[in-house]
C-alpha cells in the first residue's frame, strides 16, 4: 500500500481474530520500524516487550489489561509492552550518541569539530539534567514516534492494532516482565487481525482541521484548501467517515461471534483490590 493508503486505513481495532496467530516476522518488521524513528540524540530509548497471549500466564494478562481493554485484550493474539528506558539518557551514553552521529557524518560537516562542541557544551548542560530529561514530555514523544511507525508498519503487514492507555497493576506488570527500574511503561498495544470490516465502522473522526492548525500566530487558522482534499480522498488517506450504517449491526455480530460479554459494551475492565 501507498503510504497516505496505510494512513487512511489506519484505525484503532479492538476486535480480533483469536485463533489466527500474528506471524513473528510481521511483529519484527514493526519493531525494525520503531528502531528506525527519530530520537533525541539517536538515544534509542524506546524499548519494547512482545508478549505472545498463548505463551503468557493469565496473572500478566490480567495485570496488562488497562481500564478500557476489554475486547482487546480477550480477542488479540499478541500484545506489545512500549517502554521508554530512562538509561539511555545516561550523560555518557548520550554523550556516545551524539559522537557516534558526528563520527558517521550524520551531525555536523566536520566530524573533530563537532566532538569538541559536544564535550565542551553539551556534557556539561545533560551532566546536571540527563535524569530529568530521561523523564520529560520530549523523551516520551520519541517513543510515540516509534510506536507510529510501528504502527503503520502493522497495517501495511495486514495487521490491526490498538494502543492502550497504561495498565494500572504497574508494579505486578513491571516484576512480570522483570523490566529495569530505570523503565516508564508508555502503552500496551494489541496486535492481530482483524475481526472487524476493514472499514470498522468508518474512518474515526477527528477535530476540524482549521482548530488544530494555525499559521503565523495561533488564532489564523490554516486553511485547508479543498483541492487537497479530493486529492487526499483520491490516495484514501480521508475516508468514509464513521459510522458506517451498518456498524451497530455489525458490532452485535462482532459480541456474539467472539462470545464476548455484552455488558462489557465499552470494554471496561475495573481492577480487581490488590
Ligand atoms: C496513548 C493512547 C492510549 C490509548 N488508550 C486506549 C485504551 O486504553 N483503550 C482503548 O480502547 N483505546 C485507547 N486508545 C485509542 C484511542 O481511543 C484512539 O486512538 C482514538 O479514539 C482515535 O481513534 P483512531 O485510533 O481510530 O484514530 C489509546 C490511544 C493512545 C494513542
Amino acid at each position: 500500500m501507498e503510504l497516505k493508503e496505510v494512513i487512511g486505513w489506519r484505525r484503532s481495532i479492538r476486535f480480533y481474530l483469536p485463533h489466527r496467530p500474528v506471524e513473528r516476522e510481521k511483529v519484527q518488521k514493526m519493531l525494525e520500524a520503531a528502531r528506525r524513528a527519530s530520537c533525541v540524540g539517536n538515544v534509542n530509548n524506546t524499548r519494547a516487550i512482545v508478549v505472545w497471549k498463548e505463551q503468557a500466564s493469565p496473572e500478566l494478562i490480567q495485570a496488562l489489561t488497562p481500564p478500557l481493554g476489554y475486547q482487546q485484550m480477550q480477542t488479540a493474539p499478541c500484545f506489545i509492552v512500549w517502554y521508554s528506558d530512562a538509561a539511555a539518557y545516561e550523560v555518557n551514553k548520550w554523550i556516545e550518541n551524539l559522537k557516534g552521529l558526528a563520527e558517521t557524518r550524520r551531525l555536523g560537516s566536520d566530524a573533530e569539530e563537532t566532538k569538541r562542541v559536544i564535550e565542551q557544551f553539551l556534557r556539561p548542560a545533560f551532566g546536571s539534567r540527563w535524569q530529568e530529561m530521561a523523564v520529560a514530555p520530549l523523551a516520551f514523544m520519541d517513543s510515540g514516534q516509534a510506536v507510529a511507525q510501528a504502527t503503520l508498519v502493522a497495517y501495511d503487514e495486514g495487521l490491526g492494532t490498538c494502543l492502550m492507555s497504561s495498565p494500572l497493576m504497574l508494579d505486578r506488570v513491571n516484576k512480570l516482565l522483570k523490566l529495569p527500574e530505570t523503565a516508564t511503561i508508555v502503552c500496551v498495544m494489541s496486535v492481530g487481525y482483524p475481526a472487524e470490516s476493514w472499514e470498522a465502522g468508518g474512518q474515526t473522526l477527528k477535530a476540524p482541521f482549521e482548530e488544530l492548525f494555525h499559521e503565523m500566530e495561533y488564532g489564523r487558522p490554516f486553511a485547508p484548501d479543498p483541492k487537497v482534499d479530493e486529492e487526499l480522498k483520491a490516495a484514501k488517506l480521508i475516508q468514509e467517515p464513521a459510522p458506517l450504517p451498518w456498524r451497530d449491526a455489525e458490532l452485535k455480530y462482532l459480541v456474539n461471534a467472539l462470545n464476548l460479554d455484552e455488558r462489557r459494551q465499552i470494554s471496561l475492565v475495573i481492577p480487581p483490590s490488590p
